[in-house]
């Protein structure tokens, strides 16, 4: 029997980016288990090769009723984000559901010791991507609906965007930044059905951060040591729920940690 969930979902078109591991692939898989009979899905990140190893999964997995599509896109890149909808096959060019994931975090470096690379790179990909996807997609939202709108524009934050720590003082400041515009968008889009919503995950353990660590395996899994972080699945459930409520509801703003965790810097560990 179908699920409201799936009800809602059947035969929408949903872009996820940063696809290609951790959150992002997690939130593809519970996106086609929800909606196994109709949906379309649009991956998007640059490891190409991933992507397509992901969409091969989903499809032997849900089966035919997704369609999945992996395009290789830099959100850092403007000018790949600006020509990503006429790339697009006219089936996938119509997007319900936009997932702004695609994010990083580079280094603990203090100032005046912040790399300028990382600097660039954080604020290309965290801030300045996640604007031009959601400013390459809402103009079609907006059309919808007979100029009413209609959509979900999915902004993944973090409790970094709520509470700036030391050695993250550009990531958190990425993230505040997200928080913000999401905040400006939700107002200035209030006379639309758009929906903008707000994910903050608390400590996740993906490739995270390896990235952050340049990809020391080792000092990665050290920022784990003891506690049980949150599952990629975890944040995903949380992301489909929020897609898949009635369409007069907004989930505009959401924190998730793990049991161990009551902010940024709070943690529980357990040597036993
Ligand atoms: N893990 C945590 O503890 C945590 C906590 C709070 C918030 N978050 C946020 O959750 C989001 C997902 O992170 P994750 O934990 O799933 O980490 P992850 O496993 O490292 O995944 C990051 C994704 O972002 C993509 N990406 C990075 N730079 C990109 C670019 N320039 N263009 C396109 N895609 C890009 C990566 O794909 P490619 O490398 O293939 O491009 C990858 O698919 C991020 O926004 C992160 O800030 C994570």
């Amino acid at each position: 029997m179908a699920t409201s969930v799936s009800k809602r979902l059947h035969g929408k078109t949903i872009l996820i980016t940063g696809a290609s591991s951790g959150i992002g692939r997690s939130t593809a898989f519970e996106f086609a288990r929800n909606s196994p009979k109709e949906l379309k899905l649009i991956l998007t990140a640059r490891r190409i090769d991933c992507l397509r190893e992901i969409a091969a999964e989903i499809v032997k997995e849900i089966g035919a009723g997704i369609k999945v599509l992996p395009v290789q896109l830099d959100v850092s890149n403007p000018d790949d984000v600006r020509t990503l909808v006429g790339r697009l096959p006219a089936e996938f060019k119509e997007v319900d559901v936009l997932v702004n994931n695609a994010g990083l975090v580079r280094g603990v470096a203090k100032a005046p010791e912040i790399l300028e690379e990382d600097i660039n790179v954080m604020f290309a990909t965290n801030v300045n991507g996640l604007i031009n996807m959601t400013q390459a997609i809402l103009p079609s939202m907006l059309k919808r609906n007979n100029g009413t709108g209609a959509g979900d524009i999915i902004n993944i934050g973090s409790i970094a965007g709520r509470e700036p720590y030391v050695g993250g003082g550009i990531y958190c400041a990425t993230k505040a930044a997200v928080r913000s515009f999401t905040e400006s968008m939700r107002k200035e889009l209030v006379s639309t059905r758009i929906r903008v919503i707000c994910i903050d995950p608390g400590q996740v353990e993906t490739d995270f951060s390896v990235v952050r660590f340049y990809g020391d395996k080792e000092k990665a899994n050290a920022v784990y040591t003891g506690c049980e972080p949150l599952t990629p699945e975890d944040i995903a459930e949380t992301i489909v729920f929020a897609s898949g409520r009635r369409e007069n509801v907004v989930m505009a703003d959401t924190l998730i940690f793990p049991n161990h965790q009551a902010s940024a810097t709070i943690m529980h560990r357990n040597f036993t």
